[in-house]
């Protein structure tokens, strides 16, 4: 599809916007686990999200889908059920890798694979310490999907994750789940915590001191109703949005402010963006609180060391704030955008050059100079949600039409997207 992007003119408006993509993949998988029913509320719309509860159902269990409410059925940690066919992750790594945790400690055997991106990623950072846990898993040329996980009986262990990843970290405490004994992972960095604080919910033994968790293997999980906060990633293209339309103004009610996600806002404060946090509550241990942001500019900046790990999926749409900053942008440390959906040091480069802007690559990161005004021009997404979204938003502040094609890239995140947009205009 090729989605036609008219400028937008400035704006005042509140939206609330869909689950957030993280928590709702993690909810999926521990409501199916626990024992009873559970009740989602504000799921993912994501296509994502849909693809780890189809693979639950693959799995044997039972969810009704009614819009954004998500009822299952829960299995019990040893309801699961051998698949009758290769379970599909589509486009989505969070759920093979934290699936394949699951998967791992079962009984019988499976298989997990993905769509053409995902098939080309790399998956020996959760073969390694699931292999240190006694798991025999098989992956294409030893390291891609499809992956061959037979099932085994896996034993606990102290695991330093060599990738600041919290899909890895939550891949091997799924995985605790069922292993004998404790596992414990430790990370350098610490990443998203939705996986501890959901753990901690459904009633696992789980023990976090600072960045080292310890799950106990044979816990019972309780089904539980949930309700998951508006997704900050998704809020992050319409922050951008006010921070290039001037003389805008925006509240997002209801976003995910989880601290491990919140980087993204503190930088953006950094580099001048004016944005207010209201409403601060919190439910499921999930803080929960409105976004005010109102136009102003922006002096640019350099994102590296820690803070790519923190922020990684806002880098493309930081790239674009960049562009418009009075400074530029500079990412550097950032080598792990190479093995997203697209290699985005890449994708986000060839379209930074469409809008106009000079842009040098690094192995791992890039800088971008300022540039006037941004070009009209027709944008690549890739078949990328999150590069289709960050130049849609560019060319609402480019100088006339421009095209994005394979614009519905942006329907595995956030299907909603260009529609929420058009509630911005007039
Ligand atoms: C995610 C973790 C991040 C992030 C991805 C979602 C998660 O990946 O990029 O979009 O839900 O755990 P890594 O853990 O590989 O950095």
């Amino acid at each position: 599809m090729i989605q036609k992007i008219s400028p937008l003119t400035p704006f005042q408006a509140a939206i609330r916007l869909p689950g957030d993509k993280s928590i709702s993949h993690r909810y999926g998988m521990l409501t199916a686990l626990a024992e009873g029913t559970s009740r989602i509320g504000n799921y993912s719309s994501g296509a994502d999200c849909h693809s780890t509860l189809d693979a639950m159902r693959t799995l044997g269990a039972s969810i009704t889908v009614e819009g954004a409410s998500v009822t299952v059925e829960g299995l019990g940690m040893h309801g699961l059920r051998a698949p009758a066919s290769s379970v599909d992750a589509g486009n989505s790594g969070t759920t093979m890798r934290l699936l394949s945790g699951i998967l791992a400690g079962q009984r019988f055997d499976s298989e997990i694979f993905g769509d053409a991106s995902l098939n080309q990623r790399p998956m020996e950072r959760i073969m390694n310490p699931l292999r240190l846990m006694g798991a025999r898993i098989e992956g294409r040329d030893g390291k891609f999907p499809p992956l061959r996980i037979s099932g085994s009986a896996l034993s606990g262990i102290e695991y330093a994750t060599p990738v600041a990843s919290a899909q890895v970290k939550s891949c091997v405490l799924l995985a605790g789940l069922f292993a004998k004994g404790e596992t414990t992972v430790t990370e350098r960095i610490q990443t998203r915590d939705h996986t501890e604080l959901a753990l901690r919910e459904f009633g696992a033994d789980i023990d976090v001191r600072g960045t080292r968790v310890t799950v106990r293997g044979g816990s019972t999980l309780k089904g539980r109703d949930l309700i998951v906060p508006s997704d900050l990633s998704s809020a992050a293209f319409f922050l951008a949005i006010a921070l290039l339309i001037p003389e805008s103004s925006l509240q997002i009610q209801g976003v995910g402010l989880n601290p491990s996600r919140t980087a993204l806002l503190d930088f953006l404060v950094s580099i001048g963006a004016n944005i207010r946090i209201v409403n601060l509550s919190q439910g499921n241990g999930e803080m929960v609180g409105d976004l005010q942001v109102r136009y102003g500019p922006l002096k640019g900046g350099v994102i590296e060391g820690d803070l790519p790990a923190l922020l990684i999926d806002e880098i493309p749409i930081l790239a674009v704030l960049g562009a418009a900053s009075r400074d530029g942008l500079v990412v550097r440390n950032a080598g792990e955008l190479r093995v997203k959906e697209t290699d985005r040091i890449a994708t986000v480069a060839a379209n930074l050059r469409i809008l106009g802007a000079e842009v040098e690559e690094f192995p791992d990161g890039f800088a971008v100079k300022p540039v006037a005004k941004f070009r009209a021009g027709t944008f690549h997404s890739h078949g990328d949600h999150r590069i289709a979204m960050s130049f849609a938003v560019a060319a609402l502040a480019a100088g006339g039409d421009s095209l994005i094609e394979e614009a519905e890239a942006a329907s595995i995140s956030f299907p909603e997207f260009y529609s929420t947009v058009d509630r911005l205009r007039g």
